[in-house]
């Protein structure tokens, strides 16, 4: 039987790098608002189910102004986040029923294709953990209290992490169960989770150097001409 990949798409988050009232996973990029294009991908992917995490009373906005609006496919659940990112994707997991595989998904990378999407879904299948992401381009310096540099790593071994983060559902389940369980606040993201909380390896698969977070407020430029692009 095939198995069933379930997206779990992250959109809890409060924005506040990009100082605007409104969350930026609503703040229009060429016209439509960025958790659009995101969806879209998933929906026009091979994943079977999307599960939605907004914020607090943001379910009904995200239904009508998003999803409906746009009449994106195979929404399976719209529901609230909590208050950082890892209590966001534990009751994502948590709804994503009968899920085989999962993949977690940052609302603020709308750039991500479904070549990628696709690639991490067959990936995920043979490797059981994979996450999104891409070589380094610059030289990074590990920095000391002071400011003075205390280590340069080789670059030629770093990656920047992006999502989509993908696993076996018990896996993933499992490990976040445990960090629930000892109130673990350490975790940025869903690689750490896995690691930290289980004995698998868990591979970096190329992405795109396209695939970037919307952060900051420049990076909605960025993004705009990325889109404009494509
Ligand atoms: N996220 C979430 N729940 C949270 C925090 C973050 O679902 N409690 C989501 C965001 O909506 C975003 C992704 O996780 O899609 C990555 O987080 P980040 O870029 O840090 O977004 P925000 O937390 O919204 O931004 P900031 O840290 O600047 O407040
Ligand atoms: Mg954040």
């Amino acid at each position: 039987m095939k198995p069933r990949v379930t997206a779990i798409v992250l959109a809890a988050g409060k924005g506040s790098r990009m100082g605007h009232m409104t969350p930026k996973q609503y703040l229009p990029l060429m016209g439509k608002p960025m958790l659009f294009y995101s969806l879209n991908a998933f929906a026009e992917s091979e994943a079977d189910a999307i599960v939605v995490v907004t914020g607090k009373g943001e379910e009904e906005f995200c239904r009508t102004q998003i999803i409906e609006r746009y009449g994106i496919r195979k929404i399976e659940c719209i529901i609230a986040g909590g208050t950082e990112r890892y209590d966001s994707v534990y009751q994502g997991l948590l709804a994503a029923k009968g899920a085989d595989y999962v993949l977690i998904h940052d609302g603020a990378r709308p750039l991500v294709s479904v070549e990628i999407i696709n690639k991490a879904i067959k990936k995920v299948q043979e490797l059981n953990a994979c996450i999104v992401g891409m070589p380094v381009k610059d030289t990074i310096q590990l920095a000391a209290e002071d400011a003075s540099i205390a280590e340069t790593p080789p670059r030629s071994m770093l990656w920047v992490a992006q999502t989509p983060q993908c696993f076996s559902y018990s896996l993933v389940k499992s490990s976040y169960k445990k960090a629930q369980e000892a109130n673990d606040t350490s975790l940025t993201d869903d690689a750490m989770v896995v690691r930290k909380y289980s004995n698998a390896s868990v591979y970096l698969i190329e992405g795109s150097y396209h695939n970037i977070k919307v952060t900051t407020p420049e990076d909605t430029t960025i993004a705009e001409a990325l889109l404009k692009g494509q």
